[in-house]
């Protein structure tokens, strides 16, 4: 069932778990992620980066899919289509094409200029029944084009931010796209909380969700992250599983070669992984 993510979670923030958001690539990254919400009876957020949006032809292309696909699986469990780290652009097209939520990353910009952009993109998507995310500070490393400092957010500027009715609100607090480097110093607590403080009961984003130890992910949901973003994770078990199948010379035998042979043990990996952190993030059976 396609929805905002608006309700998801705000339930997510006041039961104390978290939503994950799991990027889309094509139609079995869709299937995997929509039958495995599914089967676990999890709400789900399917995010579409501008330069995934532009792979699978354009957003309107996407937003077709995933409702025919919602439609077709017979999903119920609530899933919000979002646009992930979008450009003030970028928001206009996927409201147009029919997506349900969106994300304006305006955290390049100086404060008053992502500010004034967030305001008019909150009003907007609002007036039309759309949730919206929107970031302070950045996350570190890059994701589709999207480089960020990895900055941690100034919690009086998540405040103002806040204080404009988003839906919810992505803040930087030493998280990275991508993998981690080994000398990575962790998430920093201190500004989550403080964040977390002047923000009140707004659901934070955690962007970065792959390779945060899982002691971490529960310490960050316990202060206020209601929303997990999880990509790269999705992405490595799903070449390392078709690697196998091609090394075992499984696509030789048989017709292993045929595309819906040859993607299964990929798709199949994706499934286990979204499995993996539904549970991890406490979203089992919330639907
Ligand atoms: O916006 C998407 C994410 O923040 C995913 O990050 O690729 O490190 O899991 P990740
Ligand atoms: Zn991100």
């Amino acid at each position: 069932m396609l929805v905002s993510a608006k309700e998801m979670l705000d339930k997510a923030k006041a039961g104390h778990y978290a939503v994950g958001q799991f990027n889309i690539n094509n139609l079995e990254w869709t299937k995997a992620i929509l039958l495995t919400a599914q089967e676990l009876n999890s709400p789900v957020i399917l995010g579409v980066s501008e330069g995934a949006g532009k792979y699978m032809t354009g957003f309107k292309t996407v937003a077709a899919m995933v409702k025919a696909m919602d439609e077709e699986l017979g999903i119920t469990v609530p899933v919000a289509l979002h646009l992930d780290h979008g450009s003030y652009e970028g928001c206009y097209k996927c409201i147009k094409a029919g997506f349900t939520s969106i994300m304006f990353d305006g955290s390049h910009y100086p404060f008053e200029e992502n500010l004034a952009k967030s305001t008019e993109l909150v009003n907007v998507a609002h007036g039309l029944g759309l949730s919206i995310e929107c970031e302070v500070g950045s996350i570190g490393g890059e994701e589709d084009g999207v480089v960020g400092m990895g900055e941690c957010a100034d919690p009086n500027e998540c405040k103002t931010i806040a204080d404009l009715g988003v839906d919810m609100l992505a803040a930087g607090i030493g998280n990275i796209h991508g993998k981690y480097p080994e000398n990575w110093q962790g998430l920093s607590f201190e500004t989550l909380d403080a964040i977390q403080q002047k923000t009140g009961a707004m659901p934070l984003v955690l962007h970065g969700g792959t390779g945060i130890p899982s002691d971490m992910i529960k310490k960050a949901i316990e202060l206020g992250v209601s929303k997990i973003n999880v990509n790269t994770e999705c992405q490595l078990s799903f070449a390392d599983a078709t690697r196998k199948y091609i090394e075992a010379g499984k696509d030789l035998e048989g017709k292993g070669f045929d595309p819906r042979k040859l993607l299964a043990p990929g798709t199949d990996a994706i499934k286990a992984t979204v499995k993996e952190k539904m549970e991890l993030f406490g979203s089992v059976g919330k639907a």
